[in-house]
């Protein structure tokens, strides 16, 4: 039974935890704006031993020395030691032409000078990437693939937990990678060169959809299809030049109006709205799930966060509530889905009017309905019932509507829903909902009824037959829609 639970865990979604500090949710909470930038002390770099460091890479990697030297970093002064330096008793310290070094620089190096770039960074779903995959990737990336395959593909996008060899230096079986989630020899989470590519370290190509869909293309995170095949990747593409990329502060509707990119809806400031490295806090949905929820944020008083889908109990704010550790907690601020709509609509307001904005938001959020009440939902009880009755092995993968489910919500379910949000067509129907539809009834459904065999009625057609959306099945039809398309008729 232990086993059964656990692979429909692995089928179903997202731990519902989330440790990290605190970080703008709060100030959004409160709707106050964070453009202060922090004050940068320049006591902290210029370390002596830079200069040597230089000298030598020029030769020994110019291609790295000469994009430090194009960077914003260079020009402060701020040298390959400032970051590279280690304390002798850190795991991956190493000693280096007569200095102690680490070659990973982590997001907490990074804070000495950047702190609340790294508070957000910390406290976002990003720097969750590692911890969400960690239980499944035996089943994905072990079984169906080999575990060569987990340092080549999942790690690269996910991160992995970086193991240190006995002289300090890094197991390849797990570095390099700039996985956003990555686990750092000390304890700190995710990479900040997975967007800003090393050693330029720009805020202008991190504005860029580039520094994004290396991770969000492909069935995990289908955005680059998406956003190239909206009117928005249109704008971006035919306009970049007006995109006011190398600007310092990049606030759409006054910095630029020529298209939103990624970051202007996820990140990026929108008139009062504040920038933020926590990437998730627009975001209401779950959009990669079996059955999305819309979600609420729970934070609490020592910063820890977690997100609550809307059927669980909502804590209030000064109660305490129990966290999956054990801990009982006080809890600080809950912001609800509609506060985290919210704001995602401030970044649409610069641009359109309410009316446009609150009206496309009634399309998307209908088509995240229609996901689940028509095949997310019936498709998860069906399975759920095909294991409770030992109709299929716990082992997840080793049969065929095993995959057909997960591609069910995974790849075309998530393409229709993302495809919906982020406004392509094409994606939430012909490579989404239309995928979708044709695997639920010409493969999912056949293959239920199969495994169940003769307790088919009761584990598969009595969940349909409590769909709605499902009785069109059961209405008379003539076969002129599969039979009718001639040029004739196409030409009417
Ligand atoms: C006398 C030349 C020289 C000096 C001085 C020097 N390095 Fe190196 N460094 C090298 C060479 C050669 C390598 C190995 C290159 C390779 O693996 O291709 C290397 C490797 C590295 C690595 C990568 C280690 C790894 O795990 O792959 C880092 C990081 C590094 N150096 C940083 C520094 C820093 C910071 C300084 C200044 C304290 C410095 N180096 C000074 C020559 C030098
Ligand atoms: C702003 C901080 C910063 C500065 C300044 C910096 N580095 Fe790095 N360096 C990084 C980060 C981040 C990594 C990526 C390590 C990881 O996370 O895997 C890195 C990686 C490296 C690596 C190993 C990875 C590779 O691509 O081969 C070498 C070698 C290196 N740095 C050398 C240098 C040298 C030499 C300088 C000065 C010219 C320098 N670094 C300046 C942050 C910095
Ligand atoms: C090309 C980059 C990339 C690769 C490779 C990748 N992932 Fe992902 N994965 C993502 C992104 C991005 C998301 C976030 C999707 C979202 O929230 O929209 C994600 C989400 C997930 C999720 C959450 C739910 C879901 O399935 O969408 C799981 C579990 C997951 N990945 C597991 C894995 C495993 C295991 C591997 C390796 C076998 C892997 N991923 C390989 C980028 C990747
Ligand atoms: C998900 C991609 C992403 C990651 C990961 C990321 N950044 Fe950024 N960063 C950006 C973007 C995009 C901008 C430009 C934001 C803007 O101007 O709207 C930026 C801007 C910055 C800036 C300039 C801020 C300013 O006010 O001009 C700093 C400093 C910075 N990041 C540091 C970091 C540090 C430190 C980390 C790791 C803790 C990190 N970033 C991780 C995408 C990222
Ligand atoms: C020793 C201090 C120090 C460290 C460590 C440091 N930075 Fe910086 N960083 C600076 C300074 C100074 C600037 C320039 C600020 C300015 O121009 O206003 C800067 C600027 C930036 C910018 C803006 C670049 C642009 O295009 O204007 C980014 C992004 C950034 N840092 C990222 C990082 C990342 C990522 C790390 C860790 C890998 C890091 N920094 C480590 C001091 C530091
Ligand atoms: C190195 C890979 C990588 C890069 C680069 C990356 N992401 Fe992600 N992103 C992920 C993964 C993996 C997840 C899933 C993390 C999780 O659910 O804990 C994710 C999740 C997200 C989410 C979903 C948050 C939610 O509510 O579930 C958004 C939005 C997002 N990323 C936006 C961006 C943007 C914008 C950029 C570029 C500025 C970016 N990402 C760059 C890998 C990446
Ligand atoms: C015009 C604004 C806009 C642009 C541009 C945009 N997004 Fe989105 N994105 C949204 C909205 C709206 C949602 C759905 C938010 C919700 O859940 O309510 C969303 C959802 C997502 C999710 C799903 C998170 C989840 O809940 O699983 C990811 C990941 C994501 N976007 C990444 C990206 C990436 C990467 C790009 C660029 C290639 C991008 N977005 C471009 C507005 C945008
Ligand atoms: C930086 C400005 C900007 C931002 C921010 C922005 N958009 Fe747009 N959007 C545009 C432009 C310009 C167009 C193209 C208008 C046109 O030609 O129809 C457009 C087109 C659209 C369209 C297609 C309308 C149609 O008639 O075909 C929709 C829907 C849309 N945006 C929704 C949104 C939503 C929702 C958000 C916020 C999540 C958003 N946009 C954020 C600039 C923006």
């Amino acid at each position: 039974m232990e086993l059964i639970l656990e692979s429909l865990q692995m089928l179903n979604q997202l731990p519902a935890y989330r440790i990290g500090p605190i970080a703008l949710l709060l100030l959004l909470a409160h709707n106050v704006a964070f453009s202060d930038k922090v004050e940068l002390d320049p006591d902290q770099w210029g370390h002596e031993a830079g200069d040597k460091c230089v000298s030598c890479h020029a030769k020994a990697s110019s291609g790295l020395t000469s994009e430090w030297r194009q960077s914003a970093h260079q020009a402060a002064g701020v040298n390959c030691m400032d970051c590279h330096q280690a304390d002798a008793a850190e795991p991956d310290a190493i000693e280096h032409e007569g200095q102690i070094i680490a070659t990973i620089v982590s997001p907490k190096d990074c804070a000495r000078c950047h702190e609340k770039e790294y508070q957000e960074q910390q406290g976002s779903v990003h720097a969750e990437a590692y911890a969400i995959i960690e239980s499944r990737l035996p089943a994905l990336a072990h079984h169906v693939g080999g575990p060569v395959m987990r340092s080549a593909s999942c790690d690269q996008c996910h991160g992995s937990r970086v193991a240190v060899r006995g002289d300090g230096t890094l197991d390849p079986a797990t570095w390099p990678n700039s996985g956003i989630g990555r686990i750092n020899p000390d304890g700190s989470k995710g990479s900040c060169s997975a967007c800003h590519g090393r050693h330029r370290f720009s805020r202008a190509q991190a504005r860029t959809p580039e520094a994004c869909v290396r991770c969000h293309s492909g069935p995990d995170s289908p955005d680059q299809e998406v956003f190239e095949a909206s009117k928005h990747g249109m704008l971006y593409a035919a306009q970049r030049h007006e995109m006011n990329l190398e600007a310092p502060d990049w606030v759409a509707g006054r910095d630029y109006t020529a298209a939103p990119t990624c970051v202007t809806c996820h990140m990026g400031a929108a008139g009062k709205l504040p920038a933020t490295h926590d990437v998730g806090m627009r975001n209401m949905w779950s959009l990669n799930s079996p059955v999305s929820h819309r979600q609420f944020l729970v934070v609490f008083e020592d910063g820890a966060k977690m997100e609550l889908p809307e059927e669980a109990d909502i804590p209030r704010r000064g109660s305490e509530l129990s966290r999956p550790d054990g801990t009982l907690a006080a809890v600080k601020v809950v912001a609800t889905p509609e506060r985290r709509r919210k704001a995602m609509s401030m970044v649409c307001l610069e641009c359109h009017s309410k009316g446009l904005t609150e009206a496309f938001m009634t399309q998307f959020d209908a088509v995240v309905e229609l996901f689940n009440e028509k095949f997310g939902q019936p498709a998860h009880a069906i399975m759920a019932g095909l294991y409770a009755a030992e109709r299929l092995t716990p082992t997840p993968f080793d049969e065929p509507i095993e995959f057909t489910y997960w591609e069910l919500w995974h790849d075309e379910g998530a393409r229709a829903r993302h495809g919906a949000s982020m406004m392509s067509p094409n994606h939430a129907w012909w490579e989404g909902m239309y995928l979708v539809g044709r695997n639920f009834y010409a493969r999912f459904l056949p293959e239920a009824r199969a495994v169940a065999g003769e307790r088919a009625p009761e584990l598969v057609d009595a969940v349909i037959d409590g769909v709605e959306s499902h009785q069109w099945l059961k209405d008379p039809h003539q076969p002129s829609l599969i039979l009718g398309f001639g040029p004739q008729e196409t030409r009417q």
